[in-house]
Formats: structure tokens, C-alpha cells, sequence
């Protein structure tokens, strides 16, 4: 908890303020009874005046009571906000910091924590901690002070009272007890089951299309019901539990007042006390109890807050995997080597590349073919750092790829990803997001070249034009132009397609590459694709086989000494045929 309390610490003073106008609310609640008493003793019996009764001091002591009263409501009030300050604040910077964090975070990490779990934390978990805070600040200063407080003034009324409270106390602390302890484990499988039902529904709506495609709502219902249902049976055994401890609250609360007016009535008669006191005692016996049952519900806010900032903690403290290196690199031309390059994925196990040494020339395009699963993208994602390798170094410019910082590392190489992600922006902010001062002319410069300004202009508000979350309102082959378009803009020194033109009809993919060549020369160039007539003109072409490098040289080199790309060739030739020459 000790990081919970870091982001505490900066609001110390609006919480104590907060704090501090609680007591004052509680005096003013503990007052009341006093001059209540007054009214009744001095002022209507006239006890102590022998028996006249005195209107005088009733309306005097009534005022006084109003603005006390009214006083009471300004300190709640006040109270109030300054908790409303310390609690939103710190919920605020909690969630400000668990995203920065989630962004950070490995691929690995996010895939280790689960969607749906990072979600739920950083919305629902963040509220409960929250309002732990809040209960703290004030319900567990009020209830306290309502106990102490209460108990002090019962006392000074008349000593005998504290029997009453002496014995109502145990029957309560039993109660409360209980329930906390059933409660308290319900609480961590109730933010588990949170996770998945937030899972499920994000995987859902985002793979709507899909679920749909393959009439899978069934099924994906009953997913979603199993979860919910858990869901709803743990948040039933929680309200159940709590079900008993207001009964149970209210039955000693009557027992004790019951206590209070025999006690008070001995005490009348034997005229010991006066009847304005026994009211004043109901009033503080019901202060008092109220103020434990209020405890038991601040142990429930207190546990679940517990296990909502264990497991905010988890995120605020997790490292980031990959870390940043020394930085000031500076530019180079963009030479990429790979020495002796091993790599498996932490939770898979398996081997995906195996010992690659490769050497790419600045300015060089490099062509990249192989079968589906042969290690293609992992490769690729190695430059960039979205993984480290396993074994053996990558060095970008000639310094290890983890000796950059991060930010300066993914400014030298633009990865164009095999899945394009765009997000529910204008079109010109989706091209713009790598370079986000980039002027009219750069724009339209790249999406050009990217062969998308056409489709654009023809588009409603042309640049302007809204796209649908994860660019649903266009099609495959336009959402992949305005990947490339994003990538070009940025002028890394390093580019890499990883088949990002595979929408693309042939025509439109040469003429991309024409413009490439013409307007974007100079660039390192990585181009990943399953056809080989889109690396044919690479200066050139890796063969990728099982995760290893099984042939490297230009297309006519490989026609004449690599079988597997040979074959590679002729079965898409075959293809092309068959299809009657249609590509
Ligand atoms: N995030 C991941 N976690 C675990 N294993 C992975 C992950 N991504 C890929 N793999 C495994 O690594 C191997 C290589 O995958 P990779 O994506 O690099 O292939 P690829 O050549 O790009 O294939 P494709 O042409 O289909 O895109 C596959 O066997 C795959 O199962
Ligand atoms: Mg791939």
C-alpha cells in the first residue's frame, strides 16, 4: 500500500481540512442533545427553579440551537467538498498514471495482465479505492468521534448508562465481525469476475464481425452469461452477508434505548435524574450505535478498497519490460545488422528465429517472402524493440538497438503494421499520427505516394472525413493506404512494410512502389509480403524457412539457386494461371 499512500500524501492538507470539519460537524451533533436537555429540564419543568417553568430560556436556547445547527450543515458542507477535493484528485492521478503505465507496457505485459482486467482496474478499481479514501476521511472520523464522543457525554450524564452500552457492545463487535470476515474473501473474486465479464465484452464488441460472420451470438452469450453470473452470485452472497447486520444492528438499538428509559425511569423516581437527561442519553445511545453500525460498512469499503489497491499497485509498479537505453544516438543512415539473432516468445517456449546474421545497407530495399508462420513479423518486430531478442544483438546504425531510448529508436524505424490500425479520428489524423506538426503539403505528399489521395478526396469531407472505430467505414485496401500514408509521413530512416500492401490490386502496389522510389528515396527499405511480384524489384530478397534464413539475393540469384523460393514462384505462377491470368 505504500504507493497508494504516495498519491495520498499530495492532498494531506484538504484531507485534514476535511477531516477536521467532520469533528467540528460531530461537536455540533453532540451538542444538540445537551441543549435539548435544557430546554426540557430548565426550561419546560423548571427543574432547579423550583418547578416554574422559564419561556425565556426555552427561546433563548432554541435560537442558540438554530445556529448551531445551521453551523453543523456549514462544517458538513464543508466537509464535504474538501473530501470531494482529496478523493477525486487522488482517483484522477491513480488513473492518469496507471495509462501512461499501460502504455509502456510490453506487449507481453498487456498480454499477461489481460484486456479486460487493465480495463476493469483502471475504472472500477480505481473507484473503489476512491472511495475507500473518501469513508476514511470522513465516515470513519465521524464514526469514531459518534463512538468516543457519544460514549464520553453518555457517561457524563449519568455513569449507570455505561452498563447499557457495556453490554449492547460485544453483541455488535460479534456481528460486525462476522460479516467482514464472510465478506472480505467475496471481494477478490468479485473483482476477478469483473475482469472477465469486461474481457469478454471488449472482445465482443470489437469482434462483433466476426462472432456475426460465424453465427457465434450463442455462443458468446452463454460466455458472457457463465461470467455474469458469477458476477451476480458473489455480489448476492456479499449483499446477503450484509443483509444481516442491519436487523441485527437495529434489534440491540432497541434493546439499549429500551434500557436506557428503565434505567432513566429508576433514576426519575428516585429523583436522581431529570426526564430531559434520559432523552439526551436515547439521543447518544443512538449516536453511538449508529455510529458502530456505519463501521462495519466502512470495514466493508475498507476491504474491498484493499484489494482494489493491491491490485492498482500491480500496475503502478510494474516495470516497464522493455527498459530505455543511455540514448543520444543521433541520425545515421540507417544500416541494420543482425548478429547471431535468436528468438521465442516468452510464454510460448518453441524457437522462432534461429541464429540470423544479416547485414542490411543503408538505402537498400529488402524483400522478405516466406510461409505463413515462418517468423516474418517477429523479425520484424525485433527492430523496433516490441520484443527483445533472445540471444545474440540487432544493431541499428551500429549501436545495439537497446542501447537507444526507446522514443529515439521508434523515430529511426516506422513499422507498417500486417493488421492496420486506425482509430476513430478524421482521415487527416489518422495519417498525421507519427508527426503531428506535419503541414498540408507532407500530408498530401504521403498519402500520394501511399496511392490514397484519390480514394481520399472522393471520401465526403475528403481529409476531414470521420472514420469509423478501427476504420470499419472503409475497406481493406483503403485502411492499408492510410497505414502506409501514416508511415511515409513520418520519414524514419527505416521502413518496414509488413505485408502491408496485401490488399492492394498488383497495379496499385507498383505504382506505390514507383512513387516510393521516386518521392521516398534514400529510405532503408523492409518489405514483407506472401507475393513474390511485390519484392521482385528489391535490390534483395530473404528467404525465410521455419525461422531461419534459407536463401538471400535478388530475384534472378534465387530463381537460379534457391529451390524453396523456386517453388514459391511456380506455385504462384500455377495460381495465376488457373485463375485465368486474372490477378
Ligand atoms: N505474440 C505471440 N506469442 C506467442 N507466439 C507467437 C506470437 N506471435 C507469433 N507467434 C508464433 O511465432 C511464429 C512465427 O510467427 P510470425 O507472426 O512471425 O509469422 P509470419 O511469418 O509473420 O506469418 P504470417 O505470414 O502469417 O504473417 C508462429 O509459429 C506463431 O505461432
Ligand atoms: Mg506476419
Amino acid at each position: 500500500m505504500k504507493t497508494m499512500w504516495s498519491y495520498l500524501k499530495k492532498y494531506w492538507f484538504f484531507a485534514l481540512l476535511a477531516s477536521a470539519f467532520m469533528v467540528a460537524e460531530v461537536f455540533v451533533d453532540l451538542y444538540q442533545p445537551r441543549m435539548m436537555e435544557t430546554i426540557v429540564d430548565r426550561g419546560v419543568l423548571g427543574i432547579g427553579s423550583g418547578g416554574v417553568s422559564d419561556v425565556n430560556l426555552v427561546v433563548s436556547t432554541g435560537i442558540r440551537m438554530i445556529f448551531v445547527v445551521l453551523a453543523g450543515c456549514a462544517f458538513g458542507i464543508c466537509s464535504a467538498i474538501f473530501t470531494n477535493i482529496t478523493g477525486q484528485n487522488f482517483g484522477n492521478d491513480i488513473r492518469k498514471k496507471c495509462f501512461s503505465n499501460i502504455m509502456h507496457f510490453s506487449f507481453q505485459q498487456t498480454d499477461d495482465f489481460t484486456t479486460g482486467s487493465l480495463v476493469t482496474r483502471i475504472t472500477n478499481d480505481v473507484t473503489q479505492v476512491q472511495q475507500l479514501v473518501m469513508q476514511m476521511i470522513r465516515g470513519f472520523v465521524r464514526c469514531m468521534m459518534f463512538f468516543v464522543g457519544g460514549t464520553i457525554a453518555l457517561l457524563s450524564l449519568d455513569l449507570s448508562f455505561g452498563m447499557i452500552i457495556a453490554c449492547a457492545f460485544p453483541v455488535i463487535l460479534i456481528d460486525v465481525i462476522f460479516v467482514v470476515w464472510r465478506t472480505n474473501p467475496l471481494f477478490l473474486l468479485l473483482q476477478n469476475s469483473l475482469d472477465k465479464v469486461n474481457g469478454i465484452m471488449q472482445e465482443n464488441v470489437s469482434g462483433a464481425r466476426v462472432v456475426k460472420a460465424f453465427v457465434q451470438e450463442k455462443t458468446e452469450q452463454s460466455r458472457f452469461d457463465a461470467a455474469n453470473q458469477t458476477l451476480v452470485d458473489t455480489q448476492f452472497n456479499v449483499q446477503m452477508m450484509l443483509s444481516f447486520l442491519r436487523p441485527v444492528m437495529n434489534i440491540v438499538l432497541n434493546i439499549a434505548v429500551v434500557g436506557i428509559i428503565y434505567v432513566g425511569m429508576v433514576q426519575v423516581r428516585q429523583g436522581s435524574a431529570a426526564p430531559g437527561t434520559v432523552m439526551a442519553a436515547i439521543t447518544y445511545i443512538s449516536q453511538i450505535l449508529n455510529g458502530m453500525m456505519m463501521l462495519a460498512m466502512i470495514f466493508q469499503t475498507l476491504s474491498r478498497g484493499l484489494v482494489s489497491g493491491r491490485r492498482l499497485e500491480e500496475v503502478l509498479t510494474a516495470e516497464p519490460a522493455l527498459a530505455d537505453g543511455k540514448g543520444d544516438t543521433g541520425p545515421g543512415p540507417g544500416s541494420i545488422s543482425f548478429k547471431n539473432v535468436s528468438f521465442d516468445y516468452p510464454d510460448n517456449g518453441a524457437k522462432v528465429l534461429h541464429n540470423i546474421n544479416l547485414e542490411i545497407r543503408p538505402g537498400e530495399t529488402l524483400g522478405v517472402i516466406g510461409a505463413t508462420g515462418s517468423g516474418k513479423t517477429s523479425l520484424v518486430n525485433l527492430i523496433p524493440r516490441f520484443y527483445d531478442v533472445t540471444e545474440g544483438a540487432i544493431e541499428v546504425d551500429g549501436i545495439n538497438v537497446k542501447d537507444y531510448k526507446l522514443a529515439e529508436l521508434r523515430e529511426k524505424v516506422t513499422l507498417c503494421l500486417q493488421k492496420s490500425e486506425l482509430f476513430a479520428t478524421t482521415i487527416r489524423d489518422n495519417i498525421s499520427l507519427g508527426k503531428k506538426d506535419a503541414t498540408e503539403e507532407e500530408i498530401i505528399r504521403a498519402a500520394k505516394a501511399a496511392q490514397a489521395h484519390d480514394f481520399i478526396l472522393q471520401q465526403k469531407d475528403g481529409y476531414d472525413t470521420e472514420v469509423a472505430e478501427r476504420g470499419m467505414s472503409l475497406s481493406g485496401g483503403q485502411r492499408q493506404r492510410i497505414a502506409i500514408s501514416r508511415a511515409l509521413l513520418k520519414e524514419a530512416e527505416i521502413l518496414i512494410f509488413d505485408d502491408s500492401t496485401s490488399a492492394l490490386d498488383l497495379r496499385t502496389e507498383a505504382d506505390l512502389y514507383k512513387a516510393l522510389d521516386r518521392d521516398y528515396a534514400g529510405m532503408t527499405r523492409i518489405i514483407i509480403a506472401q507475393r513474390i511480384a511485390s519484392v521482385k524489384n528489391a535490390d534483395r530478397i530473404l528467404v525465410l524457412d521455419g525461422g531461419r534464413i534459407s536463401a538471400l539475393g535478388s530475384h534472378d540469384e534465387l530463381m537460379e539457386t534457391s529451390p524453396v523460393y523456386q517453388e514459391i514462384y511456380e506455385s504462384q505462377l500455377k495460381l495465376h494461371e488457373g485463375k485465368g491470368g486474372a490477378a
